[in-house]
């Protein structure tokens, strides 16, 4: 049964309830609050073990809340939660690096276990609390930070614990998604944007998304884990959507290919940018708000997950996901009479992947007709371009980050006229370590 009666425990106690701490209850506090204090709540059957939801901490006790969450939970001393030495686990659902970070942080140091959904804060400090949370011998657990419901956090870190992967990302955020959807189908950019903020898929201010920083967030947490490597948001190279238009798309719908902003880490390199991906990629497939990831590892080969990628339900669904794994942690630590943190707190190491993916890049030309002159001025700088079958204004180009640069410089000295330089998505191709190839 689910507990919200706020009693003290005591912790010398074994088998004691545990007592959670909920911070935030906005759009994923709220729906976590309602999974939690639900009596008919499976969480202390799966987890082995009772608990107390002891309090939600918020920023005003003004604001009007569900009304199956008991008014007496709430607090505006969410630090007070923290700092309580009866509490074992912290929920943080606030967001954001700063204030939540304080308590994310001074949760760790006191020793307790922590779950939270704060993207921005695993992408730009998640090596740091990792590093902290395995010191002091606890979890910080984080499914929610990436895709939603989709599992794909703990897949890396448990399930594919043996593999080697060679590969993660895809299409991390539903915002943009839902955007460049509604540009296929003849939408302009604002028009689009426009739509999204209607229907609550896009904040008032979009920068977050459509920048593409939400998306580097995201492949930040999935590098850390996928690669053991200390991946940071800024060291990866990015291009949001806002430059995109409706003839871009028009392109796209001619070649057989879809616009998506994709957001992708390899071995040694990584990128955010959009890019036109064949019709029949999973990169392609979602559509609206919906996320796909790929994991693909030297022997599993490729592993595709796709669902809704953000929303209460889907969030709290995943951030309740997490509390049981920790419930049943303290468990089994409790059985075991030792105190080990996570599997997921893999060391990680220093190097980075600041290197970008390269990419063929597809020129839409500005003026229709001959691409000649644009493509002899390409091969005069040293990049053996070609023209698309069947489009006579387009032609495509293989480029490192130097070649892209080069062709920035002949598009500003306008001896070729470009309409837009988009990445067109190639596959990483991988070398099953069974390949007789490998033996020679
Ligand atoms: N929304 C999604 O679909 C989604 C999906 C995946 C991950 N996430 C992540 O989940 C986290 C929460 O997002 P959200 O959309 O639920 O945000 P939100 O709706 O804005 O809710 C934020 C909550 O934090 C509380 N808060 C703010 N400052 C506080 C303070 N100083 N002390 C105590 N409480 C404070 C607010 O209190 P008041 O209610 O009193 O204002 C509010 O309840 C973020 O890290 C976000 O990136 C969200």
């Amino acid at each position: 049964m689910s507990l919200t009666h706020p009693a003290h425990a005591d912790r010398t106690d074994a088998n004691r309830d545990v007592r959670i701490a909920l911070l935030g209850c906005g759009t994923v506090g709220s729906g976590v609050a309602r999974l939690l204090v639900n009596s008919t709540s499976s969480v202390p059957a799966r987890s082995g073990v009772d608990y107390w939801l002891a309090g939600i901490g918020v920023r005003s006790l003004s604001k009007p809340r569900p009304p199956e969450i008991p008014a007496g939970l709430f607090t505006e001393d969410a630090r007070g939660l923290v700092d309580d030495p009866t509490i074992d686990v912290v929920i943080e659902c606030i967001g954001g690096t700063g204030v939540a970070a304080e308590f994310v942080v001074a949760a760790l140091e006191a020793r307790k276990h922590v779950v939270t959904a704060n993207k921005d804060l695993l992408a730009t400090r998640g090596p740091e609390l990792r590093a902290l949370a395995a010191a002091r011998g606890v979890t910080i657990a984080y499914e929610a930070a990436v895709g939603g419901a989709i599992p794909i956090v703990r897949t890396i870190a448990e399930s594919l614990a043996g593999e080697e992967i060679l590969e993660v990302g895809g299409v991390l955020n539903g915002t943009t998604n839902f955007i460049l959807s509604e540009m296929f189908g003849g939408a302009t950019y604002a028009g689009a944007l426009a739509a999204a903020q209607r229907l609550g898929f896009a904040e008032t201010d979009p920068t977050n998304d459509v920048a593409g920083i939400d998306a580097a967030h995201k492949l930040a947490i999935l590098a850390q884990l996928a690669f053991r490597r200390g991946l940071v948001t800024h060291e990866i190279p990015r291009t949001g959507i806002t430059a995109l238009s409706r003839d871009d798309h028009g392109l796209a719908k001619r070649a057989g290919w879809r616009l998506k902003l994709i957001a992708c880490a390899r071995t040694d390199s990584s990128i955010v940018t959009p890019a036109y991906v064949p019709t029949e990629h999973p990169f392609a497939q979602p559509v609206g708000p919906q996320n796909c990831i790929r994991v693909t590892g030297r022997s599993s080969g490729s592993l595709t997950f796709a669902g809704t990628g953000a929303g209460s339900g889907p969030t709290a669904s995943s951030v309740v996901g997490d509390v049981v794994a920790v419930l049943r942690r303290i468990t089994a630590n409790r059985n075991a009479g030792v105190s080990t943190a996570s599997t997921m707190l893999e060391p990680v190491r220093e190097d980075v992947l600041e290197k970008s993916i390269p990419l063929r890049r597809v020129l839409r030309l500005a003026t229709l007709g001959d691409v000649r002159p644009a493509r002899e001025a390409l091969v005069g700088s040293g990049i053996a371009a070609e023209p698309l079958d069947g489009l006579p204004a387009v032609v495509t180009a293989p480029l490192d980050s130097e070649g892209a640069r080069c062709i920035e410089t002949l598009i500003a000295a306008r001896e070729i006229g470009a309409a837009s330089v988009i990445p067109l998505w190639e596959d990483l191709s991988v070398v099953p370590s069974t390949s007789p190839l490998l033996e020679v």
